[in-house]
């Protein structure tokens, strides 16, 4: 294992360019989510209303659901401007402190995987969020000494995929605390719907729907998708994309109906064939299939658990009667 995996929730690093040039720029592009839509739109009024940054908004959810989509469009609908950072990219105090100060008055400032910031790192951010200022050291040794600096009101935009890994100070100090969650099929078959008009590639209903099915509940996938789709249409068909060409892209791609990839087959038909359905401890989960415990934990889990085809025990793990029923194998 370990290459590039078709279906995984994280972005491949190439894939950069290409996500942001579909992604939705309004909250009223932002398809599905729409506690959290009519929550932030309600605070982003206010706050424009009243002439003041926004509230400090707290984004979690697993990866792919758009959390980094919506920061930019906080930015947007609160018309300002958007810096962006990342967590284990603030090494020291004062890496912060340049980015915090040459922040411009209600300026949002986007620090993703903000759970990996450094605990010494982070405590120069509280008194930053709670009073827009900031302590520094000023000298060495003797004349060292603490100096205030006051700082422009600003929003700090914060994303994680775990919301546990937050120490509770930081956390506390969120107004906004918002959490992503999978999306429907037919938030999903719009979104492949919108991202095939942006990429002016013509698909019918019946195709996005099947993209859409096998997408995970996450808009990443659903986009990555509809592009390895699209190129099978431009090499052995006209480009426009229907469910004939659709199902045939995405049986080459190893891409079943439920969304599982080889990989999740390898992983369910070893607990089945090796330990009659289990429950099987995760260790030995990973040293049957050769790979890492938190792999196993972090990326291949958490859509065979939302989806209910494995479950958590005491014992360890178990495969349900979904997965003989899917992958047609008699329980015995
Ligand atoms: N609600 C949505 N509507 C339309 N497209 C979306 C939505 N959420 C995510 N996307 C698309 O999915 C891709 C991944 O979203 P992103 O914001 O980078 O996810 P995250 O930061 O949570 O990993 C982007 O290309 C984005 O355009
Ligand atoms: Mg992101």
């Amino acid at each position: 294992m370990g290459e590039e995996r078709m279906m995984s929730q994280e972005a491949d690093p190439n894939e950069e360019p290409i996500e942001s040039s579909v992604r939705p720029q309004s909250l009223k592009d932002y398809i599905g989510q729409t506690k959290v839509k009519e929550n932030l739109s309600v605070f982003i009024e206010a706050a424009k209303h009243r002439n003041e940054a926004l509230d400090h908004v707290l984004l979690y959810g697993p990866p792919g659901l758009g959390k980094t989509t919506l920061s930019m469009i906080i930015a947007h609908e609160m018309g300002v401007n958007i810096r962006t950072t990342s967590g284990p990219a603030i090494e020291r105090p004062g890496d912060l402190a340049a980015v915090l100060t040459a922040l411009e008055p209600g300026d949002v400032l986007f620090i993703d995987e903000i759970h990996r910031l450094p605990r010494h790192v982070e405590e120069v951010l509280y008194p930053a969020m709670e009073d827009f200022c900031l302590d520094i050291v000023v000298g060495k040794g003797e004349t060292a000494h603490s100096m205030r600096l006051d700082l422009p009101p600003f929003t700090l935009v914060g994303a994680t995929t775990r919301a546990g890994y937050l120490s509770p100070p930081l956390r506390d100090r969120f107004g906004v605390v918002l959490r992503l969650q999978y999306y429907e099929v037919d938030e999903l078959a719009s979104i492949v719907t919108r991202t095939a008009d942006v990429l002016s590639t013509p698909i019918d209903h019946e195709a996005a729907y099947e993209i859409a099915g096998r997408s995970r509940g996450t808009p990443r996938i659903a986009n990555r998708l509809l592009r390895r789709v699209r190129d099978f249409a431009q090499v052995v068909g006209t480009g426009d994309i229907d469910i004939r060409l659709t199902r045939e892209a995405l049986e080459r791609l190893q891409v079943d109906e439920k969304g599982l990839d080889h990989i999740d087959h390898q992983l369910l038909t070893s607990i089945i064939e090796k330990f009659k359905g289990g429950p099987v401890g995760l260790d030995t989960i990973a040293a049957t299939i050769g790979e890492e415990r938190h792999t196993i934990e972090d990326v291949y889990e958490p859509y065979l658990l939302q989806i209910g085809f494995l479950q958590r025990t005491p014992r360890g793990r178990m495969v349900t009667p979904l997965v003989y029923e899917h992958l047609n194998i008699k329980d015995e």
